[in-house]
């Protein structure tokens, strides 16, 4: 069962033991160890194609370590049943790289399209979401089409989705694309803000001095995919 018990607090909010991922016979990374305690914030960085998304996809359950295994709050996704991994996602928020929406629908429309997939009953839904789009600040365009986003408001659109049924662990894949530095402070904020009201957070992101930035302002570590393996980065960012 996924139902997470008050005595579960010392249980990560992931693990990662001795995890290989492949693709047809390529290994990406292997013998990946990592624990997420909740509440902690974590960056994972690493050159392009080195797995970043891959291991994001590993840590909700969208794919199965070829090797080892992946448990979230305690429960291996190995073992979880299709409606087991369904009911652990809504506890994990995902931003995911190409933050894509439903063209047809407004922005506030498809930031509530978890609430309508999960079948989650949602009291003061209204309220919650005029919130959720005060936050991100975007209010003024909560009727607007997807389309009519720059990058910086679809991201934070992506972000006020992902965290829609207030998961308490958000997974942030390079959230900061395609931005310029304002905004993204303006996203490391978010997440900030995230995690200090208790959420795991882990942000794959390239941007060394976003990560310098959010040093200063938080104690997140650093998760560097090098080769086949995978480094805590030191005090050299
Ligand atoms: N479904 C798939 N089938 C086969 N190969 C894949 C698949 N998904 C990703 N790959 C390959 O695995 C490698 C890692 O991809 P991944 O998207 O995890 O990298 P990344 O670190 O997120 O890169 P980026 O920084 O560009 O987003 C890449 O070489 C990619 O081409
Ligand atoms: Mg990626």
């Amino acid at each position: 069962m996924m139902q997470k018990q008050c005595d579960m607090n010392d249980v990560p909010a992931i693990e990662l033991h001795n995890a290989a991922m492949s693709y047809g016979g390529r290994t990406l990374f292997r013998d990946v160890g990592i624990t997420l305690a909740q509440g902690s914030f974590h960056f994972l960085t690493g050159p392009s194609g080195a797995g970043k998304t891959t291991l994001m996809k590993l840590c909700y359950g969208a794919l199965r370590p070829t090797e080892g295994r992946v448990s979230v709050f305690g429960e291996d996704t190995g073992h979880m049943s299709r409606d087991e991994i369904a009911r652990m996602r809504r506890n994990v928020g995902v931003v995911h790289q190409d933050c894509q929406f439903v063209d047809h629908l407004s922005v506030s429309e498809n930031v509530l399209l978890p609430v309508k997939v999960s079948g989650a009953v949602a009291e003061d839904l209204d309220a919650n979401l005029s919130e959720l789009m005060g936050w991100v600040g975007l209010t003024n365009l909560a009727d607007h089409r997807p389309a009519e986003l720059s990058g910086g408001e679809r991201q934070r659109a992506a972000l006020a989705r992902a965290v829609i049924l207030s998961p308490d662990v958000i997974l942030a894949d390079e959230p900061t694309g395609n931005v310029d530095w304002e905004m993204s402070l303006k996203i490391l904020n978010l997440l900030i803000e995230l995690n200090r009201l208790g959420k795991t957070v882990l942000c794959a992101t390239h941007d060394m001095s976003l990560i310098r930035q959010a040093k200063t302002r938080v104690s997140a570590r650093v998760l560097r995919l090098r080769g086949t393996s995978i480094e805590l980065a030191g005090a050299e960012l």
